[in-house]
């Protein structure tokens, strides 16, 4: 199962939601991977150099600095003839938390999508992430606050597609014009995506503005989710120890929410 986290709006949530679920996913006994196309890095920073090394025995990885397999590599190797290609298990790096990996990003990124794009490449997430069916029962693809290159790519490899939002006028319109996009790619590239839901991210349950834009889009079709999160600064301190709310905070009231939306998502999958 492949999900990606999409909305072109920035900072509504997509990272910190793509590893604190994967991370939920990892800690329930799931193998769980987070592949992160987003040249900001932040889902990377997020969940690589981490204080704590989760098992002394094992020289664990500490800095994104020091990781050379990423997913500019992986693309790289895709517009380079005469060099063996790599398998993508081969661009994996662990985490210090059980079960949870990550393809790491990389500011190269940003140089290669002209080439990717001219090339044709558009398919290649997808045909890698098919050689890791075997290793993987969750994949959690961060993306790019833009419809690029990636995030497209994202979107043809991911069998369902989460939509975090700030519940306001804005996120709302950027919502309309987002639904648009993923039609067309559901029927021009890939008939299988499903869009499993907007997430209501740093929800305010006794203002009145969320909860009305968050029933008028659920009047008008859109699926919402029901689990909704609300904001608290527990979030941005998980950032800064590099260490996902089921590990920092089992019990506080924003991992609870997390873990709830988890389990909606979930619900009967295997
Ligand atoms: N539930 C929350 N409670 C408090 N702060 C939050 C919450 N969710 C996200 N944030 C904060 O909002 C900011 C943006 O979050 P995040 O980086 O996850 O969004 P994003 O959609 O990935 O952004 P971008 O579009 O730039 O990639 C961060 O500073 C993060 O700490
Ligand atoms: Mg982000």
């Amino acid at each position: 199962m492949i999900r990606v986290l999409f909305n072109k709006k920035g900072g509504v949530g997509k990272s910190s939601l793509t590893c604190n679920l994967a991370a939920i996913s990892a800690a329930k006994g799931l193998k769980t991977l987070v592949i992160d196309l987003d040249t900001q890095c932040n889902a990377s920073q997020y969940l690589l150099n981490s204080p704590e090394p989760h098992n002394s025995l094992e020289p664990r990885i500490k800095s994104l600095d020091q990781i050379t397999d990423n997913m500019a590599q992986f693309y790289d190797q895709t517009i380079t003839f005469h060099i063996r290609k790599k398998p993508t298990i081969e661009f994996v790096s662990p985490t210090a938390f059980e079960n949870l990996d990550i393809i790491p990003s990389s500011p190269e990124l940003d140089q290669l999508h002209t080439k990717l794009e001219s090339r044709h490449k558009i398919y290649k997430l997808k045909e890698g992430l098919e050689q890791l069916k075997g290793y993987y029962d969750r994949i959690y693809i961060d993306t790019a606050p833009a419809l690029n290159f990636y995030s497209l790519s994202a979107l043809i490899a991911a069998d369902r597609c989460l939509i975090p939002m700030d519940c306001d006028e804005f996120s709302r319109q950027a919502i309309y014009n987002m639904m648009q996009h993923l039609m067309e790619i559901k029927e021009d590239h890939n008939p299988a995506l499903e869009v499993e839901g907007i997430i209501a991210n740093q929800f305010m349950a006794r203002a009145k503005v969320p909860l009305q834009i968050i029933n008028e889009l659920k009047a008008e079709g859109h699926k919402v989710l029901e689990s909704t999160i609300s904001s608290s600064v527990k979030m941005r301190e998980s950032h800064q120890v590099h260490m996902p709310l089921i590990h920092l905070a089992p019990k506080h009231k924003l991992t609870l929410e997390l873990v709830a939306l988890w389990e909606e998502i979930e619900g009967g999958e295997k």
